[in-house]
């Protein structure tokens, strides 16, 4: 059972996707953060973002593994915990312009592949419905306003003491997602097939009982398939 979350920044995928993961005995895998370990590996090595080549050739020689601990998921790049680092600011302002490039996507697509061979996963990021596994069982696109997003980010950094401002935030939203809509490989759109699911006016566990129920449904046909065959 493979299933897909995508959406643009802020709308809650990784938080949602662990609940679901959870009330399922589904593993969450979040792939934003495996683009942020190598944008934290191209700030820490002071290469170009907007080199190509160089960004492929990271890509290719940059072990990035998650796992899961007691305390919670964690990021390795070539064995340092990034895990805190990833969230960064710095990062932050860097991963869209890392992620564009084809050749690198290449490399961190195939690794996610193997990753949803495992078994029951749920996977989330931007182009996971649409090109890593375009067939995938359940496919759901996150959606909210600019304002609901901006807020919902607000609100995190506010709770680990950053001091921000709404307009400050909206700018960086809005940014970020306007990179990873228009760029020319694998751009954030809504998948063929996906279920959209505005979270604008939705509290918190209304959307993960809609992808729970969603994702239960799909168990069901898929069952009545098997022993109908
Ligand atoms: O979900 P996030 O904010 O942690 O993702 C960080 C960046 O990684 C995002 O701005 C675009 C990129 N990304 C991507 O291009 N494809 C994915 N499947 C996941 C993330």
């Amino acid at each position: 059972m493979i299933v897909s979350i995508d959406g643009p920044v802020g709308v809650g995928k990784t938080s949602v996707a662990k609940a679901v993961a959870q009330h399922l005995g589904l593993l969450h895998i979040d792939t934003g953060s495996m683009y942020r370990a190598l944008a934290w590996k191209c700030l820490e090595q002071d290469l170009d973002p907007d080199d190509p080549q160089a960004m492929a050739t990271l890509a290719e020689e940059t072990e990035v593994l998650l796992q899961n601990s007691p305390e919670g998921p964690k990021v390795l790049c070539d064995d340092h915990d990034v895990t805190d680092e990833i969230r960064s600011p710095e990062v932050t302002s860097v991963v869209s312009q890392v992620s564009a490039h084809e050749g690198l996507r290449h490399h961190v697509v195939e690794q996610q592949r193997k990753l949803g061979d495992q078994g029951s996963v749920i996977m989330e990021g931007r182009d996971i419905g649409s090109v890593v596994f375009p067939s995938a069982d359940v496919k759901i696109y996150l959606d909210g306003s600019l304002e609901a997003r901006t807020n919902r980010r607000l609100k995190e950094l506010e709770s680990k003491g950053v001091p921000c401002s709404f307009e400050e935030i909206r700018q960086t939203v809005e940014d970020r997602d306007r990179e990873d809509m228009n760029r020319r490989v694998s751009p954030l759109t809504i998948p063929e097939g996906a279920q959209v699911i505005d979270t604008s006016h939705l509290t918190f566990s209304q959307v993960v009982d809609r992808i729970v129920e969603t994702v239960r449904a799909a168990i069901r046909t898929k069952r009545f398939a098997k022993t109908h065959h």
